[in-house]
């Protein structure tokens, strides 16, 4: 069983607010990018990274694989304006069938683990996403007014990877262009194809860096994985 990884790479971090790709602040002395792309290298399951990145960050993203000896080969492809842009120009790339999986760069908390029970369930029906089950009560508003409350048992928070055969994901993203879609994450685009999409449960602790805070629960992470 192996697959292939597109890390789409290619934002601003606007919502950081760090002033730079929030991929290049460090988490122990590692810069988010590289903790990320770690747990794909390791994988002997991942025969092929592609990484979609901003050419400003080029150059700087080049020296972080060198100075943190990143073995495997590593696929660059320029990002477009949206996520969904950043990984269509991936998959253009991508000439073999079999497994894909989109993750997050800005989620350094992936397990093998979950990257496994993913894609074996992908294997066997197309596509598999994993998530959480919400924790919070959900309410619908409008203009501030409280429309419902959503029942709870039936609403999960979505994370990535993503994990979708690779002719199924080319058809999502091939209909989502034709019909100027876009989506919030890979998964709402192979929907409107009508292929079942499996939930797999996957863990709290693979957050995604957005805002500030953010870094001090990644923080806390770290420091729990470290006993
Ligand atoms: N991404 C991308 N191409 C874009 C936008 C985002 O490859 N045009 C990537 C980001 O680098 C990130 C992932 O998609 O790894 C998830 O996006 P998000 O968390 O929104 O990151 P940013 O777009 O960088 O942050 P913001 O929206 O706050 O600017
Ligand atoms: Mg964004």
């Amino acid at each position: 069983m192996t697959y292939q990884v597109i890390l789409p790479a290619a934002g601003q971090g606007k919502r950081m607010g760090a002033g730079k790709n929030k991929l290049l602040l460090e988490l122990n002395s590692v810069p988010v990018l590289i903790h990320t792309l770690k747990v794909f290298e390791q994988d002997n399951a991942c025969s092929r990274i592609i990484v979609a990145i901003h050419p400003q960050d080029e150059e700087e993203f080049k020296a972080l694989f060198i100075k943190y000896n990143v073995a495997k080969a590593i696929h660059l492809v320029h990002g477009g304006k949206e996520r969904q842009d950043s990984i269509f120009n991936a998959l253009k790339t991508v000439e073999t069938d079999g497994i894909i999986l989109v993750h997050d760069a800005a989620r350094p908390f992936i397990s093998k683990e979950h990257i496994y029970r993913l894609t074996k369930v992908a294997e066997d029906t197309g596509a598999a996403i994993l998530g959480v089950p919400a924790k919070d009560t959900i309410k619908k508003v409008q203009d501030g007014l409280v429309v419902e409350t959503v029942e709870r048992s039936s609403l999960w928070a979505v994370q990535t990877p993503q994990a979708f055969r690779i002719s199924l994901l080319m058809e999502a993203y091939e209909k989502a262009e034709k019909d100027s879609f876009l989506g919030t994450d890979d998964a709402s685009l192979v929907e409107r194809t009508g292929h079942p999409i499996m939930m797999v449960e996957g863990d709290y602790d693979n957050i995604k860096l957005t805002t500030p805070e953010d870094i001090y629960f990644a923080e806390a992470i770290l420091k729990k994985r470290s006993f």
